[in-house]
């Protein structure tokens, strides 16, 4: 009998301990140590990717907890001041648009640094009705121009939902500081024509995302 109990007792320190080491979990350093050691440098993949930004850090520390007003609003005031906006128009061509939201390749350690990135949007996204295969961490962009309006074509600088979707696409942390979505112009992951052109895929009339 005596044994029993402490068999039971033994065990519920065991459970009581797994959950301990569960609530606190292993420290920032630990998992930045761990990580370190466990990457090698290949080709394009160097690891200072593994260095945290300021912003990076930030969301870090509070994954899965919602950001201080105040700092989120400082983190996404910073994205929104770099973003920068090209004189004329921001829509390029749609079909060239498509290529770059289904294109995954570029900033992989198999890839050259003349490798040209794609923007791989589908991975996140839907876009054309007509691609069935696409991921969903994003909202469905399909007519995405459509719904939203575009108001003013001869002017789109001015147009408010072309200079939003320009800046979300330059640097996604502009309106939500912990976005998952790549800064695809701060980054510099596309050039002026490439964000042009899924810009076009988004909102030109023509683009079969408005149909
Ligand atoms: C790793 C996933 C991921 C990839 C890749 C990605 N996005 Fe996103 N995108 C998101 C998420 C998540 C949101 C919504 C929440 C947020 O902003 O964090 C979003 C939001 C958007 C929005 C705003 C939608 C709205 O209704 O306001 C646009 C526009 C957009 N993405 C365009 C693109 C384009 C164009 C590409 C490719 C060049 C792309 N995204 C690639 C994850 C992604």
């Amino acid at each position: 009998m005596k044994f029993s109990k402490t068999i039971l007792s033994l065990t519920g320190l065991v459970v009581l301990a797994g959950c301990a080491s569960f609530a606190t979990g292993p420290s920032s350093a630990e998992i930045e140590a761990l990580l370190k050691s466990s990457f090698d440098e290949r080709g394009l993949a160097k690891l200072d990717r593994l260095d945290q930004s300021a912003l990076q850090r930030a969301c870090s520390d509070y994954a899965g907890k919602e950001l201080p007003k105040g700092l989120r609003e400082k983190l996404e005031k910073a994205a929104i001041d770099g973003v920068k906006t090209p004189a004329g128009s921001l829509l390029g061509n749609w079909q060239n648009g498509e290529r770059i939201a289904q294109n995954g390749r570029g900033l992989q350690f198999t890839d050259t640094p003349e490798t040209v990135a794609g923007g791989n949007c589908y991975a996140c996204h839907q876009i054309r009705k007509d691609e069935l295969s696409y991921g969903n961490i994003g909202p469905s962009l399909y007519n995405y121009g459509k719904l939203r309006g575009v108001s003013d074509p001869s002017s789109p600088n001015s147009d408010p939902i072309i200079k939003y979707t320009w800046a979300k696409i330059w640097n996604s942390h502009a309106f939500n500081a912990c976005s998952q979505m790549p800064r695809y112009g701060d980054a510099a992951i596309l050039n002026e024509q490439g964000l042009k052109d899924v810009m076009a895929l988004l909102l030109d009339p023509r683009s079969p995302v408005n149909q």
